[in-house]
């Protein structure tokens, strides 16, 4: 089911992963003074490319509340940051062992386990400067690294990897405990950059619950088309390799329910996101367009 995304999502997403991926660099260069073999390792992840779904949500969301991408970079570059972090960690031989990442070696197949623990470390407190540093307006800060840290954190992506570590091999499971997993691993921290794009543009509180409801919905189907794509995906597209979670037992939407009924929960999930957001019109439209893509996507 290979559905091109629109032209003008095409053009506005280059343009903002283009305005991203010029900025990452510079807010790990602006300490002069840190060791070597950490900024190396740490941008060898982070500019390794990846699709820059998050950041450019986050530019998207603040422009879809009326506020201007340029407020929004901060935002976007750390939750870039965090989610790099994610997969440096994630592809740790100690989790899912992987050796391919946006098609390179990973980060500890070059540079050592102990470098990647420590870069991972490094670019997600990194991400919270940026914020606290270049979010003018420090209470917008504040909440944006609330947002970011309550994601990510405890309650957010990090138990949900400590969950999905724990169902590896767990034999019986239900649905709802899958969905809690890949709600929390990966749909929260999606979510904040919905919600980070919209606290920098000052979006009213019933805009900021919509933002969440669409972020929330588009995130659990971005982790149930990963799954998906793990069992009929191309590596060379994916930049990773595939077929790795039956190998690792993991638990997924395609070995639960299997991949058609996987495939109509993430169709479900994308139009619940888009009625989410249905009242913000026109402006609405980059974000639904970027929900389409989730559901079709091939990388
Ligand atoms: C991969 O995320 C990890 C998941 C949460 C499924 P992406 O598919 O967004 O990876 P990149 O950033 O494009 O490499
Ligand atoms: C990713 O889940 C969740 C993260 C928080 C990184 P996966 O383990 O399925 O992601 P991939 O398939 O390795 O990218
Ligand atoms: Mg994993
Ligand atoms: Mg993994
Ligand atoms: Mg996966």
């Amino acid at each position: 089911m290979e559905a091109p995304m629109t032209a003008a999502l095409d053009e506005q997403w280059k343009a903002h992963r283009l305005r991203v991926e010029a900025q990452l660099p510079l807010y790990v260069a602006a300490h002069a003074d840190f060791p070597e073999t950490l900024r190396e390792s740490m941008l060898y992840s982070l500019m390794a490319g990846g699709k820059r779904l998050r950041p450019v949500l986050v530019l998207l969301a603040a422009e879809a509340c009326g506020g201007q991408w340029q407020e929004a970079l901060p935002a976007a570059c750390a939750i870039e940051m965090v989610h790099t972090y994610s997969l440096v960690h994630d592809d740790l031989p100690a989790m899912d062992d992987d050796d391919l990442r946006r098609g390179r070696p990973t980060n500890h197949v070059v540079y050592g386990e102990a470098m990647a623990v420590l870069a991972g470390d490094a670019l997600l407190t990194l991400a919270f400067e940026v914020i606290a540093q270049h979010i003018a307006d420090k209470s917008v800060a504040a909440e944006c690294c609330l947002d970011l840290a309550n994601a990510s954190g405890p309650l957010g992506m990090v138990a949900g990897q400590v969950a999905d570590l724990a169902a590896e091999h767990a034999g019986e499971a239900t649905v709802e405990q899958l969905e809690h997993i890949h709600r929390r691993k990966t749909g929260r921290l999606l979510c904040s950059a919905l919600t980070l794009g919209g606290r920098v543009a000052k979006a009213d509180t019933d805009t900021l619950l919509a933002l969440a409801r669409y972020g929330n919905a588009v995130g659990l189907a971005f982790q149930i088309a990963d799954d998906l794509l793990d069992v009929q995906g191309d590596p060379q597209k994916l930049g990773k390799q595939t077929q790795k979670d039956a190998t690792a037992g993991k638990l997924t939407y395609p070995s639960l329910i299997g991949a058609e009924a996987s495939r109509s929960k993430a169709e479900g999930l994308i139009k619940e996101a888009c009625q989410a957001i249905s009242g913000m019109g026109k402006k609405g439209k980059p974000l639904i367009d970027m929900a389409q893509f989730v559901l079709s996507r091939d990388h």
